[in-house]
């Protein structure tokens, strides 16, 4: 901002001279937005930090100047991930989210750690089971499992994050959600449940959250080959090849001519909720599909020609 203001100041002085601003001045000015750190100085919690969605946003908020602490039940991914990291800026925890106590101590490391919490990323997950049955044989205890990783940690991530953003009156909360919780029949229904309860907990929490200075909002993504997606595909596809798994993912079920669904978009869509560019984005859900969930073809034959 201040930078801004400055690169003003210096464009209507050269007005006032009759001078044109010079380039440089243009240029410095951008070339300083385009490489500033847009999370220097914060701290991060990021849950199922050890892989796929999770690991590219860890990178992405240590490259942009946060402190994080990866929380996962992966142990030795999750060691070497925040070993790759700069070590100053990244360690491991073991933290199974499905119990809330653990939830708690991730938060409490980063605080005890780095002196407070800026963003909760609550972002593990799982699929559940993946073979499709009909509806009249679904196996209530894998929705139980489902939900107690998928929406209840959830829960418990929003609760400790607030316990100690809400007395600073700043943060930023940011749940991962999924298009199976807005759009039915694209996943199991453990997990589309699971997911819309995501979107649900968001909605809830904002109003209380706005009024403590916390931002809480949602990223939905669209299919990603992490460990998790290529797991579902193995299943759902035992005969394709690995390469014809990842095309349907890639391609198949891609909205976007011309480019792919990775988890670094996720990721930067993920450190724009945590930065101040988004102080006043509250109680939102980001999808990053493409589009894939504002629109379906009317179910009736193609116009004829
Ligand atoms: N990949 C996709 O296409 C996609 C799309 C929409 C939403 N999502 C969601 O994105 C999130 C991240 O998934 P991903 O695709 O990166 O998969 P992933 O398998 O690469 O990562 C998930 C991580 O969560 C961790 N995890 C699982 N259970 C845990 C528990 N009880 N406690 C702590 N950590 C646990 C795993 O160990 C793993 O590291 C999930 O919530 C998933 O539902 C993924």
């Amino acid at each position: 901002m201040f930078r801004a203001v400055k690169h003003v100041v210096v464009v209507a002085k050269a007005k006032k001279s009759g001078a044109e601003p010079a380039l440089s001045a243009f240029a410095s000015h951008f070339s300083a937005a385009s490489t500033a750190q847009r999370l220097a100085g914060k701290v991060a919690v990021i849950t199922g930090g050890a892989s796929g969605i999770g690991k590219a946003t860890a990178a992405e908020f240590v490259r942009n100047g946060a402190k994080v602490v990866l929380a996962d039940v992966q142990d030795d991914l999750g060691r070497a991930v925040a070993a790759e990291l700069d070590a100053d800026a990244a360690c491991y925890t073991r933290c199974d989210v499905a119990d809330e106590a653990q939830v708690a101590a991730a938060v409490d490391l980063a605080v005890a750690r780095h002196g407070r919490l800026d963003v909760m990323f609550n972002n593990a997950g799982i699929s559940g089971a993946l073979t499709p049955v009909p509806l009249a044989s679904l196996d209530i205890t894998d929705f139980d499992r489902v939900m107690a990783v998928n929406a209840r940690a959830m829960l418990a991530g929003v609760k400790h994050a607030a316990r100690v953003m809400t007395p600073r009156r700043r943060g930023s909360i940011i749940c991962t959600a999924s298009t199976a919780g807005v759009l039915g029949s694209v996943a199991p229904h453990p997990y589309s449940v699971s997911k819309a309860a995501v979107l649900g907990l968001v909605r809830a929490v904002a109003g209380e959250m706005a009024r403590s200075g916390v931002r809480v909002n949602a990223i939905s993504p669209s299919y990603i080959p992490t460990p998790l997606v290529m797991r579902t595909m193995e299943e759902w596809y035992p005969k394709a090849t690995a390469e014809e798994r990842r095309r349907i993912v890639e391609q198949d079920v891609n909205e976007m001519e011309g480019t792919v669904l990775e988890a670094e978009d996720v990721a930067r869509a993920a450190l724009y909720l945590a930065s101040d560019e988004a102080k006043y984005v509250n109680g939102h859900n980001l999808a990053v599909d493409g589009g894939y969930t504002v629109g379906k073809p009317p179910n009736m034959p193609a116009p004829a020609q």
